[in-house]
């Protein structure tokens, strides 16, 4: 139904359909705290907040009593990737409760894995989940046009989606070199998607000086990459707007606001956002522990709920519409218990109380449920041959789960083959998408010092089948079993699987709900630590090691690679 005239409603002339009564309403415009408020939703828009909203009531209105609690507008995550683990009307079920009702999506490996199809089947998807979620072009595909096999939009592909009212823009630009080295085709895409009045999302990790001055000039407005309070403060005075970042690869959010309110910073271009989550921090918190960590760390109460509503929705130019409580305003309201706890009672969206238990899924396509496109693999296609008693190994050596460098060690030789010892195992990369046979092994330095293996479809930005292990015995029964399952995170041990999550939707998602797929997913983290990984989070080893945005040494399926050269490395020395 068309909603009613909101200017005829506003001045009492068309009955609202619902009035909150009592309530304590935080105004991101005013940064005040005003008692008593009433607020009136006529339609999907709120039409009045203030004292009394007896004008706006008719014979229907219904009025909710909101005595004694907070109201702030609904939160906003403005840079995330939901393409990941969960269905988006899974992760909207998890986020909405905490009073989150818009995302900003970067949907990069769908639509490195599906193409256009692929992306159009997840905008759908998106668009029958309860939240609002808005989604910007993938803005990095090819990582490396040399080296990467996966691709991002055509031309016109990217101008049809870019029509799309749901997209806003271009997602994260990470492989910032090519802005500061004048790549052609990324300068024409930037350019053609602000032609357009998009917004382009940032990713400066690193970036200092002139050439970050380089990077805020080309148009790209935002940086979710900071992770200091020095990192912060040179992009705030650069122009661009900070996401700080709370999510699953790195927490950065209470040392930066620490320090951001110690000095007294403007947060006017300060928002938190998560960059994805896994399925156990999915369940745990979203903007509402930012928030939350916010307040904790300094920062007015007020000040941290803008940060989380109108700071993004101004970023986005949608604050007409999102990011306050006031007349026009589309009507997504979060009812708390009380400010300080930031504990959700309930969650309005376009004037609709929304649970998160109400979703209408769509189906997901035969062909985006076989993406691991291998025949059969088994512990030969692990082999790296070498000569003599023994031969010395270029290794990527691991120094987080995301940080790596490059490592020698000498091997024994046996039978015409590099074998793994001393906490050294193999890793190996396959294209599972093109069906190209391309594969590359090489070693690992760092992971641990059991036995196992630890395989995964998941790995940015090249969806490649990655597989970690001391041994080939058990390696080959890893990925075999993803090539089974069509795709996830699984872990082998004496030769036969001892945790698996399956995640068939383009190799990235399950269509189970949060809490199966958490359960899962805890299961493979806890069977990669038995087998004696080092690191807290074991998954994201997979999902990195292919990332040629960030340094110094990588293995996708061409082969190894050292970052800074773009020089294919050989796994033995020659
Ligand atoms: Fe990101």
């Amino acid at each position: 139904m068309p909603d009613p005239d909101i200017r005829e409603a506003a001045l009492g002339r068309v009955p609202s359909d619902l009035i909150i009564t009592g309530c304590s309403l935080v105004s991101t415009y005013t940064g005040e705290i005003i008692p008593d408020t009433q607020i009136a939703v006529c339609g999907s828009r709120i039409i009045y907040a203030g004292p009394d909203a007896s004008h706006a009531a008719g014979p229907d209105t219904r009025t909710l009593d909101a005595k004694g609690r907070h109201v702030v507008p609904g939160l906003a995550d403005p840079h995330t990737h939901i393409d990941q683990f969960v269905l988006p009307d899974r992760t909207a079920a998890s986020v909405l409760p905490r009073g989150t009702t818009a995302l900003f999506s970067d949907p990069i490996d769908v639509t490195g894995v599906g193409g256009y199809p692929g992306l159009r089947w997840f905008m759908e998807a998106c668009s029958r989940a309860p939240v609002r979620i808005f989604h910007g072009v993938p803005g990095g595909l090819p990582v490396d046009p040399a080296l990467s096999h996966l691709r991002g939009l055509d031309e016109a592909e990217r101008e049809a989606v870019l029509r799309d009212p749901s997209v806003f823009g271009m997602g994260e630009i990470f492989s910032w070199t090519k802005i500061t080295d004048g790549d052609p085709q990324t300068l024409r895409d930037v350019a053609a998607v602000r032609e357009h009045g998009g917004i382009v999302n940032g990713h400066t990790a690193g970036m200092s000086g002139r050439k970050l001055a380089a990077y805020a000039a080309s148009g790209i407005s935002s940086c979710h990459e900071p992770i200091d309070y020095d990192q912060t403060i040179e992009r705030l005075r650069a122009g661009l707007y900070v996401m700080v970042r709370e999510g699953s690869v790195r927490r950065d959010l209470r040392r930066i606001m620490e320090e951001v309110a110690g000095r007294g910073v403007s947060t006017h271009r300060i928002m938190f956002c998560s960059d994805g989550l896994n399925p156990t921090d999915l369940q745990s918190g979203h903007m509402d522990r930012c928030v939350r960590e916010a307040m904790r760390a300094g920062i007015d109460p007020a000040d941290a709920v803008a940060m989380a509503t109108r700071n993004v929705f101004e970023y986005y130019n949608m604050d007409q519409n999102l990011g306050g409580l006031a007349p026009g305003r589309l009507a997504d309201i979060v009812i708390l218990d009380d400010l300080e706890s930031f504990r959700v009672n309930m969650v309005l969206v376009g004037g609709r109380e929304v649970s998160g238990g109400t979703h209408d899924a769509v189906p997901v396509p035969r062909w985006l449920r076989r993406t691991v496109r291998l025949e059969c693999i088994s512990p030969s296609d692990f082999v790296v041959a070498a000569a003599g008693g023994e031969a010395r190994a270029n290794t990527i050596r691991l120094r987080t789960e995301i940080v790596t460098e490059p490592g020698e060690a000498v091997l024994p030789v046996r039978d015409g083959a590099a074998v793994p010892s001393g906490g050294i195992w193999k890793v190996a990369a396959f294209d599972r998408v093109h069906g190209t046979g391309n594969r590359a092994v090489g070693f690992l330095e760092g992971f641990g010092d059991g036995e196992g293996a630890l395989a995964s479809t998941a790995s940015l930005h090249e969806s490649d089948l990655v597989v970690i292990g001391s041994n080939d015995a058990d390696m080959a029964a890893a990925a075999s079993h993803l090539i089974d399952v069509q795709g996830g995170m699984a872990v082998a041990r004496g030769g036969r699987i001892v945790a698996s999550l399956p995640l068939p939707v383009a190799g990235l998602m399950s269509a189970e709900n949060t809490g199966a797929v958490r359960e899962r997913f805890e299961a493979v983290r806890g069977a990669a630590q038995d087998m004696g990984c080092r690191f807290e989070s074991p998954h994201l080893i997979p999902i990195f090691l292919p990332f040629l945005a960030l340094p110094h040494i990588r293995i996708l399926n061409r082969g190894i690679v050292n970052v800074r050269r773009r020089e294919i490395v050989p796994p033995i020395q020659g």
